[in-house]
C-alpha cells in the first residue's frame, strides 16, 4: 500500500472512496456500511463530522439510562453510554436495592486541579528559588487577561510552586501550580496558563541571571496539565445495619462477611484490583461519557491514584461497625459541564439536562456513586450467584441477535433457558432445532 498525501483535504466522500477501495475486499459493502450510519439530517451530520478530523462516519454506542438513583435525598436517572451488556442492569439493581436504605451519600472533599511546566537549568535550587519568588507577582500580573473572568466567577489559580526534581532526573525543576477552574473541566485554560507562565519565567530568568544569547538560565521542555487530581477528590457511600441486606438475618450477616473479604482481596491483591476497578469504571465511563467528559483522562487518573500507596490497590472500602454495613469510594475526577463537547453535542446537552443541569461538583457526586453502584452489583454477584448468571442472560439476548431469533423464537429459546446453561453452542443447538421443527 502506497502511503496517501493530502488525506486530510479530500472530501468525506473522496476518503470514504479511497479508503474503502485499498483496504476492503468488498469495497462496495465498506462503503454501504459507513455511510449507513450517516444522519440523514445534514447539520447534525456536519456538527459530528466536525468534533474530529478525517471523519467518515458515526460510531454508535447505546446510551441508556439506569433510574431510581437516590442520591443525598435526590431521585437521579443516570444517563450511560456504553456497549457492555448488563451493566446498565446492574446500576439499576444497585440503586433499587439502596434506594429504601437511605441510598447513597456522596460528597466532594476538594477541586483543586495540577498543571506543570517542566523546565532543566543547571542553576542550583536556592537560586532558582530566589529568583522565582522575584518573579511571582509579575507572573500572577501576566496571568491577569488569562484569569480575570475566572477570577471574578471565583476561580484561578491558587498556588504556584516552585519544585526541585534533580534527585528523579539531572537538572530538572517544575512550576508546580494548582487551580480552581470552576465548572469548566479547565484543561484549555489551564495549559494557557502554564504556557503563558513558562514564557515569563523564560523571558526573566534571562535577565535575572544575564544571560547570554546562547546560554539560557532555563530551558523549557513543555507545560501541561495533569490527569492525576489527587486534590479534585469526590467521595460516595451507602451503608445500613447488616440484618437489612438480606431477608434473613444469618444470610444477611454472610453475605456481609463474604463482601468484605472480597474487598479486602481487591485491597490486598493487584490482580483482583485491577478487574475490581475495572467494574467500577463501568459505571464511571458510561456516565463521564454521556455527559460528554474525557473518560480517558478520568481512566488515567483514577488508576495512578489507586496506585498511590505504592501498590495498585481497590478504590472501594467496605465494613462492618457496631452491626453497621458500609461500603465507600473515593476517586480523583475533573469532570466540567460547561465548555468542550457540553455545549456541542445535543445527546450531552440532554444527558446533563437528564441529571439537572448539575454543577461540575454535582456531577462529579453522581459520577462517584455511579461507580459505587456498579461495584456493589459486581461483588454482590460475585459472591453469591456468581458473574455468570447475569451476564449469561445478556449473553443469551445478543446470541439471539446475532442470529436475527424473531420475536416468538426469542420467546422460546429464553423460556427454555430459564432452568438450562446458557453457552453459546446451547443456544445455537436449541435455535437450530426450532427452525428444523
Ligand atoms: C465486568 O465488566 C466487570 C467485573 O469483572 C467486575 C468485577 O469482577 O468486580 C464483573
Amino acid at each position: 500500500m502506497k502511503q496517501i498525501l493530502g488525506f486530510s483535504k479530500l472530501s468525506k466522500d473522496e476518503k470514504v472512496e479511497w479508503l474503502t477501495q485499498n483496504y476492503f475486499k468488498d469495497s462496495e459493502n465498506a462503503t454501504y456500511l459507513l455511510k449507513q450510519y450517516w444522519n440523514d439530517d445534514k447539520k447534525l451530520q456536519k456538527l459530528h463530522d466536525e468534533f474530529t478530523e478525517n471523519t467518515i462516519s458515526n460510531y454508535y454506542l447505546p446510551f441508556g439510562v439506569a433510574p431510581n438513583f437516590n442520591i443525598n435525598g435526590e431521585i437521579y436517572a443516570l444517563p450511560m453510554a456504553i456497549e457492555e451488556s448488563s451493566v446498565i442492569a446492574a446500576a439499576s439493581n444497585a440503586a433499587k436495592f439502596w434506594g429504601d436504605k437511605g441510598g447513597f451519600k456522596a460528597n466532594v472533599i476538594d477541586t483543586r486541579k495540577v498543571g506543570q511546566v517542566h523546565f532543566l537549568s543547571s542553576q542550583n535550587f536556592p537560586a532558582l528559588e530566589q529568583f522565582f519568588n522575584e518573579s511571582k507577582s509579575l507572573i500572577f500580573n501576566r496571568l491577569q487577561p488569562l484569569t480575570k473572568n475566572m477570577e471574578k466567577r471565583g476561580g484561578g489559580v491558587l498556588s504556584l510552586e516552585l519544585r526541585d526534581k534533580t534527585s528523579a532526573l539531572a537538572n530538572y525543576y517544575q512550576i508546580h501550580a494548582e487551580f480552581e477552574t470552576l465548572d469548566a473541566m479547565g484543561a484549555n485554560f489551564i495549559n494557557s496558563c502554564l504556557e503563558e507562565i513558562a514564557a515569563t519565567l523564560k523571558e526573566e530568568a534571562a535577565k535575572y541571571f544575564n544571560a547570554s544569547e546562547d546560554q539560557q538560565p532555563l530551558e523549557i521542555i513543555m507545560s501541561i496539565l495533569s490527569n492525576y487530581v489527587p486534590n479534585c477528590i469526590a467521595t460516595a457511600e451507602v451503608s445500613c445495619p447488616v440484618e437489612d441486606l438480606l431477608p434473613n438475618k444469618e444470610d444477611a450477616q454472610h453475605f456481609a462477611h463474604k463482601f468484605i473479604e472480597a474487598v479486602n482481596i481487591a485491597k490486598a491483591e493487584p490482580y483482583r484490583a485491577v478487574t475490581h476497578n475495572k467494574g467500577i469504571m463501568n459505571g464511571i465511563d458510561a456516565v463521564v461519557l454521556a455527559t460528554g467528559n474525557d473518560f480517558r483522562a478520568v481512566e488515567a487518573g483514577i488508576h495512578a491514584y489507586a496506585s498511590r500507596n505504592g501498590q495498585y490497590s481497590s478504590l472501594t472500602s467496605a465494613k462492618v461497625e457496631n452491626g453497621k454495613f458500609t461500603f465507600s469510594i473515593e476517586i480523583p475526577l475533573a469532570l466540567g459541564t460547561v465548555g468542550g463537547l457540553t455545549n456541542l453535542h445535543p445527546l450531552v446537552k440532554l444527558a446533563l439536562e437528564m441529571l439537572g443541569n448539575p454543577s461540575a461538583k454535582e456531577l462529579m457526586k453522581i459520577v462517584a456513586v455511579a461507580g459505587l453502584a456498579q461495584n456493589f452489583a459486581a461483588i454482590k454477584s460475585l459472591v453469591t450467584t456468581g458473574i455468570q448468571e447475569g451476564h449469561m442472560k445478556m449473553h443469551l439476548m445478543n446470541i439471539l441477535n446475532q442470529f436475527n431469533a424473531s420475536p416468538s423464537e426469542k420467546q422460546e429459546v429464553k423460556a427454555h433457558f430459564k432452568n438450562n446453561t446458557v453457552s453459546h453452542s446451547a443456544v445455537v443447538e436449541v435455535l437450530e432445532k426450532l427452525r428444523n421443527a
